[in-house]
């Protein structure tokens, strides 16, 4: 049976080339997760050549994202079409890497850049302010066609649908205007028509009817608004709507609201800031490797993190982490799978990067990084199931390098 999780070790964009070369079903990828270098200036290696006129920074920059594009362009194309990917970033790239994975994803396809609160405390050397959090920034491949669905595992509180139906449906109001200011009648004059609403019954309607008044959609200042649902919807869902008496700044008026239903096992929606106390902290992240293997890398990422994000996806998924660094990405997916039957199976990918000379991984026998990702991987499999296997380069897909066989000129007839 295919282990949980499979390692390769190489340079990523060799092995993604290979990946995307190989055509096999099991090389395409529901979900990737990566955390690439950061590029702070020391860790990453750039091109002196670069630097041009801009200076020294815009060429890091630079350099950063010309090691970065080919590597998206070939995730890309391994990503399966309802796929999504989710990168971890800090402030020196993060305006940078949004710019190429618009490019690259398509700016349509963003669902979220996310702050992620990994170091609660704040970072307290240097001068400025103390910085508490990176990013992850989420991008489908098709965001249309995506199967991530952006809430968390936790069900949400009952006491947040408060508001009965005379048959004991628990359901809360939330306005049908669309409050954000951007839109109005000029940038969206389809959704700006008038509705018929009862506010003695709360019906609401698209036509006139007994008992109705018009209600327009509005502002709390009076001015036009546009409602959220079209006209059509509205008339296919009336169940879902509601209108009653609102006392604004202008008196009263009529308003319409949608009927939110609690429905059973509704699930809490993922805001956009993950807090250390639900996603664990970086050194949550360094006492779960330190339990494993002791403290080898600098900078892992809770396995919390992981399991969060992998709850935004069906529990059968391939995963994909082509910079695995320790390896969290593969523990989640043996704990996510332990905690609710799931079977996603994940490939991680770390080049053979050699340890730092006098560091604690080089002193633990750790020559490179990728003896770190396979050491976890083998550890968790030992310590918690799910199995464990390597695949060799020549294995995962056709040298990229090496040039295909033209095919046989075959004689046209005629
Ligand atoms: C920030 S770390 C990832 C840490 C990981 N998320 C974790 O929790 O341990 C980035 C990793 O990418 C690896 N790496 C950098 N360039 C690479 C490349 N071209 N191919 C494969 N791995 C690479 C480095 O060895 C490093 O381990």
């Amino acid at each position: 049976m295919e282990p949980w999780n499979t390692f390769v070790e190489g340079d990523n964009l060799d092995v993604l080339r290979r990946l995307a070369r190989s055509g096999r079903p099991e090389h395409r990828f529901d979900l990737i997760y990566i955390d690439p270098p950061y590029n702070t200036g020391s860790a990453f290696a750039y091109h002196d050549d670069l630097r041009g006129t801009d200076g020294l920074r815009a060429g890091r920059h630079r350099a950063w994202a010309e090691m970065m594009r080919p590597r998206f362009e070939v995730a890309r194309a391994v990503l399966a079409p309802a796929g999504a990917i989710f990168v971890s970033i800090d402030d020196n790239e993060a305006a940078h890497l949004r710019l190429l994975m618009d490019e690259v994803f398509g700016e349509a396809n963003l669902l979220a850049q996310v702050v992620v609160n990994l170091n609660p405390k704040g970072r307290q050397l240097g001068r400025g302010f103390a910085t508490s959090h990176e990013y992850l920034l989420v991008y489908a491949r098709d965001a249309r066609a995506c199967v991530l669905e952006a809430s968390s595992t936790e069900a949400v509180d009952p006491a947040d649908f408060p508001l009965r139906t005379p048959d004991g449906r628990a359901y809360r109001r939330l306005p049908l205007r669309n409050t954000n200011k951007k839109f109005n009648p000029v940038t969206a004059p389809t959704m700006h028509f008038p509705v018929w609403g009862d506010p003695e019954s709360g019906r609401v309607g698209v036509e006139p009817f007994a008992g109705a008044v018009e209600i327009h959609p509005v502002f709390g200042d009076g001015r036009p608004a546009v409602w959220r649902w079209s006209a059509a919807l509205i008339a296919e869902r009336p169940e879902d709507l509601v209108c009653r008496p609102v006392r604004g700044r202008l008196g009263e008026r009529i308003d319409v609201f949608q009927r939110d239903w609690l429905h059973p096992g509704r699930r809490k929606k993922l805001t956009t800031i993950w807090l250390a106390e639900e996603i664990g902290s970086t050194d949550a992240a360094v006492a779960e490797l330190k339990a494993l293997l002791g403290h080898v890398f600098e900078s892992p990422k809770p396995t919390a993190l992981l399991r969060r994000i992998l709850g935004t996806m069906p529990d059968d998924v391939r995963v994909l982490d082509f910079f695995a660094g320790s390896g969290t990405t593969g523990h989640a997916i043996v704990l996510a799978n332990l905690a609710d039957g799931g079977t996603r199976r994940g490939l991680s990918i770390n080049s053979a990067e050699p340890t730092r000379a006098g560091s604690n991984a080089a002193r633990e026998g750790f020559a490179t990084v990728a003896d770190i990702t396979r050491a976890r991987l083998q550890a968790v499999a030992d310590t918690l199931g799910g199995g464990y296997g390597e695949m060799p380069l020549d294995e995962v897909g056709p040298d990229p390098s090496g040039t295909t066989a033209a095919p046989a000129v075959r004689p046209t007839s005629g």
